[in-house]
């Protein structure tokens, strides 16, 4: 088959959803199955004509030769520690950004807060809004206090007039909110296409490298939570972070999930308040200040978010289903993880959820996606199933496998260490945590699911004749 960059296969046609390129128009796409996401894709996606040499030799460099002439990159904070965390400890200069996320989640004013900051020190910032006209930007700058800050602000969405203003001011920091509003002329199909977003993403990120301006995308994310069509985005630019939470919950968490600057998986939290954003510097006590009195189905466990521990409370539901396929609901875990753990405890411990519903919440909108989590989840679920009341000052961590093993997780000083600082006394974890000395936390330590479903119930026993003792 002739390949495209050899310029013989003439692929004109691309989905918007995964940014799969055909040769012919169809109702589906066959890449991702979804319905009516194909449009016509002229320009780009044709590529360079058939290879043939070019007038002029590259230039290369020996490897070596570079640490003699290259400075080191320079970071720049934007003042705001939560981003600059996320990013690795700061912008990099000529970097390209892309920041994804719901519509209404906060991108926007998280990034006209990141610019004001950035502004204090005296350095060029732009504010580029094809959303908004710049009355409506000065006005939640009003709103955030920010009104006095040195921002120059446009609502251009012409790509040529944005490269232009760009060449000529030569901002440190420059934002587009957001890439899917901007069109290039040189594209023939409406802004927001896939080959618009693409065209836009590939000038912006080559100016950032040309001129040294560090580049921030806004880009919405579909409901399939990708960033709208264009995945190719994602791989054009150096940072990927994602802004999340949950509608009606006021937590945000900005996390890296590409970055070639820093550790991916970094998080920053946030608070949406009414004057805009705060940051959270003690995450865990906010996720845990809501928890309220201990009860049946609820149990903390110790996580760690890219280089952060991180407390958070586990919630489970069991409840008798009137359905003939009983209910598994998730939110901010993995849902076949939790089909998983319901496997394991039902074929290995001979704990039985069928003809059962079963919800699992993640409290605070955070979404986790550590394995070290199952043993918080097992222990969630099986307090919810037996109604045992898991003691409040007790953490979970530890990861649960097929066999049933609890298998030990990374970074355990870490956890144990926040978990005491909370002012947690007792701990569940896998083996070998004891090599981790001079906490005042104990360790029970789980070798398998088994023998620990049977401590939990085992104290459940208990529980009841303290009551019964007290009730006599
Ligand atoms: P916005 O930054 O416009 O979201 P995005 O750019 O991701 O679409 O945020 C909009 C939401 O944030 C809106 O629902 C109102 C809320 N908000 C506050 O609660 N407090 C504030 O100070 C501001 C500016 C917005
Ligand atoms: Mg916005």
């Amino acid at each position: 088959m002739p390949l495209a960059h050899e310029g013989m296969a003439n692929l004109n046609y691309s989905c918007s959803i995964c940014g799969n390129t055909t040769s012919k128009w169809s109702g589906k796409c066959e890449a991702c199955g979804e319905w009516n996401c194909i449009s016509e894709d002229i320009g780009l996606s044709q590529g360079p004509t058939k290879s043939s040499l070019g007038k002029s030799r590259g230039s290369y460099i020996p490897l070596d030769d570079l640490k003699s002439t290259d400075k080191p990159l320079e970071r720049t904070k934007c003042n705001l520690e939560e981003l600059d965390r996320v990013l690795g400890g700061g912008l990099v200069p000529a970097s390209a950004i892309l920041v994804g996320g719901d519509p209404g989640i906060g991108k926007s004013t998280l990034l006209l807060q990141a610019a004001a900051k950035f502004a204090t020190k005296g350095l060029k910032t732009l504010y580029l809004s094809g959303e908004e006209a710049t009355s409506q930007v000065k006005l939640r700058a009003k709103r955030l206090n920010l009104d006095e800050a040195q921002i120059l602000l446009g609502s251009d969405t012409n790509l040529r007039n944005i490269l232009t203003t760009l060449e000529k001011e030569r901002p440190k920091l420059a934002i587009v909110d957001s890439i899917q509003t901007i069109w290039s002329d040189k594209v023939d199909s409406a802004p927001g296409t896939v080959s618009q977003v693409r065209a836009a993403a590939h000038e912006l990120t080559t100016f950032a490298k040309r001129s040294g301006t560090s580049i921030v995308l806004v880009g919405h994310v579909t409901k399939e939570g990708q960033i709208a069509g264009p995945r190719v985005v994602e791989h054009m630019v150096d940072t990927v972070l994602y802004f999340e939470g949950e509608r009606g919950n006021q937590f945000r968490i900005l996390r890296s999930v590409k970055n070639r600057f820093g550790a991916a998986d970094e998080i920053g939290v946030f608070e949406m308040t009414g004057l805009g954003l705060q940051q959270v510097t003690n995450p865990s006590a906010l996720f845990l200040s809501s928890r309220g009195i201990p009860s049946a189905g609820s149990c903390v466990f110790a996580g760690i978010e890219g280089t952060r521990p991180l407390l958070v409370e586990i919630q489970a539901l069991v409840s008798p289903s009137p359905h003939s396929q009983p209910r598994r609901s998730v939110i901010g875990w993995d849902s076949s993880r939790l089909a998983m753990i319901l496997a394991v405890l039902e074929a290995r411990c001979e704990v039985q959820f069928s003809g059962l519903d079963v919800y699992l919440n993640v409290a605070g909108g955070l979404k986790i996606t550590e394995t070290a989590a199952d043993l918080a989840v097992a222990a969630s679920l099986i307090s919810a199933k037996e109604n045992i009341i898991v003691p409040e000052d007790f953490v979970f961590f530890g990861e649960i496998s097929l066999s049933g093993a609890i298998r030990s997780v990374a970074k355990i000083e870490n956890r144990l260490k926040e978990a005491e600082k909370l002012g947690f006394k007792k701990v569940e974890s896998p083996k070998n945590t004891n090599l981790v000395k001079g906490l005042n936390i104990e360790v029970f330590e789980n070798l398998d699911l088994l023998s620990f479903v049977n401590k939990l119930s085992d104290g459940k026993k208990k529980i009841r004749t303290e009551d019964q003792n007290l009730n006599v």
